[in-house]
């Protein structure tokens, strides 16, 4: 039995984090490594994958493999897979934290994002990205580490609005009409419950083979909001504070490690508290 000190350990874990070049995958990647463990991005825009690697390599000194890959399509996933198990010839957590999040603020001068104008392109684009992907995701990597005789770990990163609706009065533009008021699109609340129903899903599927699945549910991030929104979304959060990017890496590690081998199906909210209000 590992003693309490090394559960953390990542070793040698091969860590494949879809979305791989966004704000949160980096702190992600840069947590597994600084436990022992090898990250793989993987991303549909090449451009931020290598700013992620650049920035890794700056932190850490490693060189992570990054793969171009779109998650909407089954053979870009195949193909990186094949890529990296060449390169590594193992797979141990997979963390399905891609997803579209088109800035609700830019959208007050096409009003797409109010329900009654979101166009079905749209919905089936976020659907296919949000919960598409990780399905996808899952079928490949997750059936690599049942198969492995390893077994393995998938993360879904949801979110706090994987459990409670989106507070509307947020993203109001003062002056605006009630039509052209900018919303957070139906389909982030959908992909963000959805990914909780794959969760427990997952979390029964591959048990008998030793893959496990919990979900992380992440409230907001600090990431150059205005000054308006700031005052509002603090007044929310019992902590009175939206998170600082590196808040979720001792999570990550805990729910990708040994330190976690019990935990499954579950749902870690970390949100300063405020789906509890
Ligand atoms: N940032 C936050 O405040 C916050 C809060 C709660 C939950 N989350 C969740 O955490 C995760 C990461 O958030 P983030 O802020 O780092 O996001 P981000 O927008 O910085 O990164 C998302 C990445 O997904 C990639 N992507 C989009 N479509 C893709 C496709 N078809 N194939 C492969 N990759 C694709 C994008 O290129 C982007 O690099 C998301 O699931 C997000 O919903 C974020």
């Amino acid at each position: 039995m590992k003693s309490v000190s090394s559960i953390f350990g990542l070793d040698g874990k091969v860590v494949v984090i879809t979305g791989g070049g966004g704000m949160l995958a980096y702190q992600h990647a840069s947590a597994i490594i600084s436990f022992g463990g090898i990250p793989v991005l993987i991303d549909i825009n090449e451009e931020v994958l290598k700013k992620n690697q650049v920035q890794l390599k700056k932190e850490h000194g490693s060189t992570v493999l990054i793969q171009k890959t779109d998650i909407t399509k089954i053979d870009s996933i195949l193909e990186s897979h094949q890529n990296i198990i060449s390169a590594y010839g193992r797979l141990d957590v997979l963390i399905n934290n891609a997803s579209r999040n088109p800035k609700v603020e830019e959208s007050s001068n096409v009003n797409f994002s109010r329900l009654e104008n979101f166009s079905e392109e749209l919905w089936n684009l976020d659907i296919d990205v949000g919960l598409g992907g990780a399905f996808r995701c899952a079928k490949v990597y997750g059936s690599y580490m049942a198969d492995s005789g390893r077994g393995g770990v998938i993360l879904n990163i949801s979110s706090d609005l994987g459990v409670i609706a989106p507070d509307q009065r947020l993203y109001k533009v003062a002056g605006l009409s009630r039509d052209m008021q900018p919303v957070k699109p139906v389909t982030y609340s959908v992909v963000k419950h959805g990914l909780l129903g794959l969760t427990k899903y997952l979390a029964t599927y591959w048990c008998e083979c030793g893959v496990r699945c919990n979900a992380l549910s992440p409230g907001g991030v600090y990431n150059g909001q205005n000054e308006q929104f700031l005052n509002n979304i603090q007044k929310l959060i019992p902590m009175g504070r939206m998170a600082n990017p590196n808040e979720y890496q001792g999570a990550v590690v805990f729910l990708c490690s040994d330190a976690s081998t019990y935990l499954n199906g579950a749902n870690l909210i970390i949100d300063g508290g405020r789906s509890v209000w």
